[in-house]
C-alpha cells in the first residue's frame, strides 16, 4: 500500500512540480457470489480488495484540471468549466481515454449541484486492468473520495457509488449494475458486503474462512465489458421479465423478486434462451441468501458448494463463462481439497475464485497453473485475496 502511495505522490511531484495536498486509495473488488443479478434486483456478496487504485491530488486556483496516470505517458488537460459544459454522453468523453472515468465523475458531481474547481491528480494502481476486478469502478470511487476532500463536499458513500455508476453508464458508456461501485465505495476490510441491489439495503458479514483462503485466479484472457455479451444478457433478462412479471399480483418489477418456487409456475411460458437466463437470475439470488447464511455460520464447505453451483449456472444457463474460465475452474476443482470454484465478475475471461485450505494452497496453485497452461496455452496468475478498506466503508452512511 505505502509503495503505491509513494508512487502516486512522486508521479505527482515530478509532473506538477510540487507536493500533493492529499493521497487516497480505493479498492478493487472480488465478488464471492451473486453474479449478473445486480441489474435484476438481486442480492450480491462481494468483498473490497487490498488491491486498488491510488491518487495524489491538489486543488488549483485557476480552474484547470490536469490528470496523469502511471500507465500513460500523455497528460490529460481540461478545466472545470469545460467539463461542466459537456453533455453526459460517451461521445463527449471518449476523447479523454482513461480519464473519461475521473472526468465523468466530476461531471456527474457537478450535475448534482456540487461546486468543483480545478485540480491536479496523479493516479497509479495495483489492479491488473481488464481482469474483472473492477479497476474502472475503483478509479471512479477514488475520484469521488479525492474530490470530496479537495472541495469539502458533503458526499456520502452510497451517493458516491451512485455518482460513480452514473459516470460509468452515461460518460464511459458501460451499462453495468451497481455492485462494483457500491463495494469499491462501501466495502470494509475483513468483511464481505451483502447488498440488495433493489433497495440498496446493505450489511457486512465477517469474511472468515477459517483454515481456508480465497484464491484469485486470473485467466489472463482479456475481456472488454462494453464489447462482450453483457448488454445482450441484460436485454434477455428484460424480455423474460416482460413475459412473466405481469402474471403476478402485484406484478414483479425485477426478475429477482421471483422466488424459485414462483418461477417454476411460469417458466414453461418462456422460450429459450430466456428460460435459462431467467432461471440463472432467480436461482443465483437464492444461492446468495444461502451463501450469506453459510458465511455467517462459518460453514465454508456449504459456501464452496454454492459457489460451485453458481459457476455451473453461469456456464450452462447464463452462458457467460467460456473456455478459459471453465478450464481454470475445472482445474481448481480437480484438486480434492478445493471446496469450491467459480468465475467472478462479468465473465468472458477475467478472473475466477477458488476456496482452498491454506495448507494445500500452493499445491492447488501449481496444479491449476500447469493444467490451465496445457489446456489453453495461457499463463495464469493466482494469489490469495486480501480484503481492503474502501474510502467510505467506515463512515456512518445510514
Ligand atoms: C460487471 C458489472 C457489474 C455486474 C457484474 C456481473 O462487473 O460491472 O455491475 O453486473 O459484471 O455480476
Amino acid at each position: 500500500m505505502d509503495e503505491f502511495i509513494r508512487e502516486a505522490s512522486s508521479l505527482f511531484e515530478s509532473r506538477f512540480g510540487r507536493a500533493a495536498e492529499l493521497t487516497a486509495f480505493a479498492p478493487g473488488r472480488v465478488n464471492l457470489i451473486g453474479e449478473h443479478i445486480d441489474y435484476n434486483g438481486g442480492r450480491v456478496l462481494p468483498c473490497s480488495l487490498s488491491l486498488g487504485t491510488y491518487a495524489a491530488a491538489s486543488p488549483r486556483g485557476d480552474g484547470a484540471i490536469r490528470l496523469v496516470s502511471a500507465d500513460m505517458a500523455e497528460e490529460i488537460v481540461s478545466s472545470a468549466d469545460e467539463i461542466a459544459a459537456l453533455p453526459c454522453e460517451p461521445a463527449a468523453f471518449s476523447g479523454f481515454g482513461w480519464a473519461a472515468y475521473p472526468l465523468g465523475v466530476a461531471r456527474k458531481l457537478m450535475e448534482r449541484g456540487y461546486a468543483l474547481g480545478g485540480f491536479e491528480m496523479a493516479v497509479c494502481g495495483s489492479l491488473p486492468r481488464g481482469s474483472g476486478l473492477s479497476s474502472s469502478a475503483s478509479l471512479e470511487v477514488l475520484t469521488c473520495a479525492v474530490l470530496k476532500r479537495l472541495f469539502d463536499l458533503g458526499l456520502g458513500g452510497v451517493e458516491a457509488s451512485l455518482v460513480s455508476l452514473a459516470a460509468e453508464r452515461d460518460c464511459a458508456g458501460v451499462n453495468c449494475g451497481i455492485m462494483d461501485q457500491f463495494v469499491c465505495a462501501m466495502g470494509r476490510q475483513d468483511h464481505a458486503l451483502l447488498l440488495d441491489t433493489n433497495t440498496l439495503d446493505y450489511g457486512y458479514i465477517p469474511f472468515d474462512l477459517g483454515e481456508n483462503e480465497l484464491l484469485i485466479m486470473n485467466t489472463k484472457k482479456p475481456r472488454r465489458l462494453a464489447d462482450s455479451k453483457y448488454n445482450e444478457r441484460r436485454a434477455e433478462c428484460e424480455a423474460a421479465l416482460r413475459a412473466v412479471g405481469g402474471l403476478f399480483d402485484p406484478p414483479k418489477s425485477s426478475l429477482c423478486e421471483l422466488t424459485p418456487e414462483e418461477f417454476d409456475t411460469v417458466s414453461h411460458l418462456l422460450p429459450e434462451p430466456l428460460l435459462r437466463r431467467a432461471r440463472h437470475a432467480v436461482t443465483e439470488n437464492r444461492r446468495v441468501a444461502l451463501a450469506a447464511e453459510a458465511l455467517e455460520a462459518g460453514d465454508v464447505g456449504r459456501l464452496g458448494r454454492l459457489i460451485n453451483a453458481s459457476h455451473d449456472s453461469l456456464r450452462d444457463d447464463y452462458e457467460v463463462t467460456g473456455r478459459e474460465l471453465d478450464s481454470i475452474v475445472e482445474a481448481a476443482r480437480s484438486h480434492p481439497a478445493v471446496l469450491g470454484a467459480r468465475m467472478t465478475g462479468a465473465g468472458f475471461g477475467g478472473c475466477a475464485i477458488a476456496i482452498a485450505p491454506k495448507a494445500a494452497a500452493q499445491e492447488v496453485i501449481d496444479l491449476v497453473a500447469e493444467r490451465y497452461k496445457q489446456e489453453t496455452g495461457y499463463d495464469c496468475e493466482i494469489y490469495a485475496a486480501e480484503t481492503g478498506c474502501a474510502p467510505f466503508g467506515e463512515e456512518p452512511d445510514k
